[in-house]
């Protein structure tokens, strides 16, 4: 059988890390794609030379030429510029939007028939307008920040308790912005709801509040530490987990930017709720009960995420 072929649109950090990701676990060649003439190459052939001391086998290579994806089973977007501090990550739209015209017709014109994994930021408007302007099924196309997002909560959770990581099933709605929905009804200790095992553990609300709060502001913590440039390594890792779901047919439930219409009172928005990955894309929007805080919080992140694609509209008359 042919080596998968994974498509890297963007071979900034995050697109560097994926590539490394992505050979170490042997998922298939790699086209690692920047404007930038040079870097990809470059990174490429730093990479390549990782395979003789991993022990890798996967041809990695870098271009300019969109017609080097022809093909791709995967394609993961991170093309597009990274917020500084201080920044929203809705202030990248204008200069985000364009860049995801080219992509998308880039996408279009070479593997209309890849599974599409979007990280480009403010990612629930950029996966829409992929989405449109690579003309590809919906379910085709997928924004990643959900298993970011819900990584982030579980990791200040099992500090918090001391627990491992490992036991924390997190799990966070809505859009990907400072008002996503961190769900603590859904969250838990190994089956334990969480916030039964903060009383087992003396923790308090106004604690668990806290870590909601840190989780909402995670990749703006990174931003503001870094001082230039955006998190990478766990959104590269978030990524080859759900490029890995679509390879292997998982069928992972796994929260994503999906198109959801008809479900949690949406029509047609690209928002991050729990989804079913396999050979088929993303297979299922999973409906889940919600309190009525709940429901008026996850309102609130699709309204943002909704005037978004409003801004997208008047900036691009293609996309109204
Ligand atoms: C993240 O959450 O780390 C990314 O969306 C990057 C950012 O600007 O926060």
């Amino acid at each position: 059988m042919a080596r998968k072929k994974i498509a890297l649109i963007g071979a900034g950090m995050i697109g560097g890390t994926l590539a490394h990701l992505a050979a170490k676990k042997e998922m298939g060649d790699i086209v690692l794609f920047d404007i930038a003439e040079g870097m990809p190459q470059g990174k490429a052939l730093d990479l390549s030379q990782c395979g003789p001391i991993e022990g890798f086998d996967a041809k990695i290579t870098g271009s300019n030429d969109y017609a080097d994806i022809a093909g791709a089973d995967v394609v993961i977007v991170t093309a597009g510029v990274p917020r500084k501090p201080g920044m929203s990550r809705d202030d990248l739209l204008g200069i985000n939007l364009k860049v995801m015209k080219s992509v998308g017709e880039g996408i279009k014109n070479n593997c209309p028939d890849a599974f599409v994994i979007c990280i480009t930021n403010p990612l629930d408007a950029m996966v829409w307008a992929l989405r449109e302007f690579s003309g590809l099924p919906h379910n085709k196309v997928v924004g990643m920040a959900g298993v970011l997002d819900s990584a982030r909560f579980a990791t200040f959770l099992a500090w918090e308790f001391g627990c491992s990581v490992k036991d924390v099933n997190a799990f966070v709605l809505g859009g990907h912005g400072d008002t996503m929905v961190p769900v603590t009804s859904y969250t838990t200790i190994n089956g334990i709801p969480v916030n039964d095992y903060a009383k087992i553990k003396g923790v308090s609300e106004s604690r668990i509040d806290e870590i909601v709060d840190r989780t909402r502001k995670g990749g703006g913590e990174i931003v503001g530490l870094l001082g230039n440039g955006s998190a990478y390594y766990a959104p590269a890792t978030s990524a080859i987990a759900m490029a890995e779901a679509y390879l292997g047919d998982q069928k992972r439930i796994l929260p994503c930017a999906s198109y959801v219409e008809g479900k949690y009172g949406l029509d047609g928005l690209y928002v991050g709720v729990p989804t079913v990955i396999g050979a088929g894309g993303t297979e299922e929007v999973i409906e889940i009960e919600l309190s009525d805080e709940e429901k008026n919080n996850l309102k609130v992140s699709t309204d943002a995420v909704e005037e978004l694609l409003e801004a997208c509209k008047s900036l691009d008359g293609s996309l109204a």
